[in-house]
């Protein structure tokens, strides 16, 4: 069995260390933090990801998964090392490749001392061209070793969803492979056909520009199709009698669209389809390519915050001194993550209009608290943050959400006025009992 680091401690670089550590493999988890060593060494997680705290105990316990610091003895005591660091925005949206390079670099200076043919798998999120000509120059520099003879390259692309990390990568739809040379792809095939042993998933062999680029492409297209559907619920609300949702799951029907990913509603947040969208139009810019349609998914996607806006301001006319219930801070369910979150956007245009704000998530409440305070209220519970308040926005669809029934908000609000933006309530039995829109619900 081979043994296998991961360089980065992040959300990808746990959930790949504890899925590998879980299927039996020796797996190092390399850290420059003596905190977050210290933490992964305890089996304790910085953020709220179902299973992934329990399942990393487990690696923990049963010595399958250390946290190291440094490179040094990550790359010494493995035969495969992922690099899972971050790829940060830049202002103008292109990534920062600043933590790759100085990854790349610290690597190649452990790799010197290795004996054997290490391989080096790119995992981050990178525009194409950085396996081989960021990566692989820096490594070999700073090694003193050539990529092929002393070691191997491939660039392995994350599919895997936050909310449903630990199954996304212990069943994934299909993996990716860009490799440098048929060696490395076939080393790295080896691995992931062990580790999927009985349900090997599609392995898409190509070399890493192309590994790169589906990367981008996948979260493009999917933030495109529900920039889609948005602008089609836009179209729903404008006929009576016609709603998105039965549009979608006619549509979804062909298999050529397929159901997912069509669900309107507030548009996407969170630490992936902003950035990398950004990052495919300003890399597709720096190639002198316009790409409009990405731009316009884009455009699509801020303009549903402000069409919330729109809704409650029809709905209460002015909204100075209007107290607003916002259900759900996190960017999806099943995490406390609120990266680009819907409702950050949402809640700062209401402050301006001066709204009193009051909010409840099950999770992110304290990430929230950091970036606004004290200017919002926080409920301890769904039904509280209801209390006394002119309309409620539903942002985020979590399951405890779901369970409300039109009594909690008209024995609870001033005004029972309810947006429903992730379309989670029963349009017909919501209206009934009190003011209802749902997102493409006309
Ligand atoms: C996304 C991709 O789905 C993963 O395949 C990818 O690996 C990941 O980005 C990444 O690049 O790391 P994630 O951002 O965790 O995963 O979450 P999604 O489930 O894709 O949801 C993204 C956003 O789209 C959320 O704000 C969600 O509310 C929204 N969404 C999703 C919709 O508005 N409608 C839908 O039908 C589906």
């Amino acid at each position: 069995m081979y043994r296998v680091s991961v360089i980065g401690t992040g959300f990808v670089g746990l959930c790949t260390a504890v899925c590998f550590a879980d299927r039996g493999y020796k797996v190092l988890a390399s850290t420059k933090y003596k905190e977050k060593a210290s933490l992964v060494n305890q089996g304790i997680i910085p953020f709220h990801e179902p299973n992934l705290s329990k399942v990393l105990k487990k690696a923990v316990r049963s010595g399958h998964l250390r946290a190291v610091l440094g490179r040094e003895e990550a790359i010494s005591h493995s035969d495969i090392s992922f690099i899972t660091v971050g790829t940060p925005a830049n202002p103008d949206g292109s990534i920062d490749l600043r933590l790759i390079r100085q990854t790349a670099e610290e690597m190649g200076k452990a790799l010197k001392e290795k004996e054997g043919k290490h391989l080096v798998v790119l995992k981050s999120t990178v525009v194409p061209g950085t396996t081989e000509k960021v990566v692989k120059p820096i490594l070999e520099r700073n090694s003193g070793k050539k990529c092929v003879e002393d070691f191997l390259l491939c660039s392995n692309p994350e599919f895997l969803r936050e909310g449903n990390a630990i199954q996304d990568t212990l069943h994934p739809d299909f993996i990716v492979i860009g490799e440098h040379d048929k060696k490395s792809g076939d080393l790295l095939e080896e691995l992931y056909r062990d580790f999927h042993e009985g349900g090997v998933p599609p392995i898409i062999r190509t070399n890493p520009p192309t590994a790169e680029l589906i990367k981008y492409v996948n979260n493009s297209f999917l933030g495109t199709k529900i920039s889609f559907i948005n602008t089609m619920a836009n179209i729903c609300e404008k006929i009576a009698g016609v709603d998105v949702r039965n549009v979608a799951e006619a549509i979804g029907k062909d298999h050529r669209i397929s159901p997912y990913f069509l669900r309107a509603g507030l548009g996407w947040g969170g630490s992936c389809f902003p950035k990398d969208i950004k990052a495919l139009v300003a890399f597709s810019k720096s190639l002198g390519y316009e790409p409009n349609m990405l731009e316009t998914a884009w455009k699509v996607n801020e303009a549903q915050v402000e069409h919330t806006v729109e809704i409650v301001k029809n709905k209460l006319g002015v909204l100075k001194e209007k107290k607003i219930a916002i259900l759900g801070l996190s960017f999806k369910p099943d995490t406390d993550d609120i990266r680009e979150a819907r409702s950050i956007k949402i809640i700062k245009k209401l402050l301006k209009e001066g709204v009193t704000v009051t909010a409840y998530d099950p999770q992110a409440i304290p990430n929230v608290r950091q970036i606004l305070g004290e200017k919002i209220e926080y409920a301890t519970s769904a039904v509280k943050c209801l209390r006394n308040t002119d309309c409620c926005i539903l942002v985020t669809e979590w399951d405890e959400f779901k369970r409300l029934k039109p009594k909690h908000f008209t024995e609870n609000m001033r005004h029972p006025i309810l947006i429903d933006g992730r379309r989670i309530y029963n349009p017909k039995s919501f209206s009934e009992k009190l003011d209802y829109v749902g997102i493409g619900l006309g």
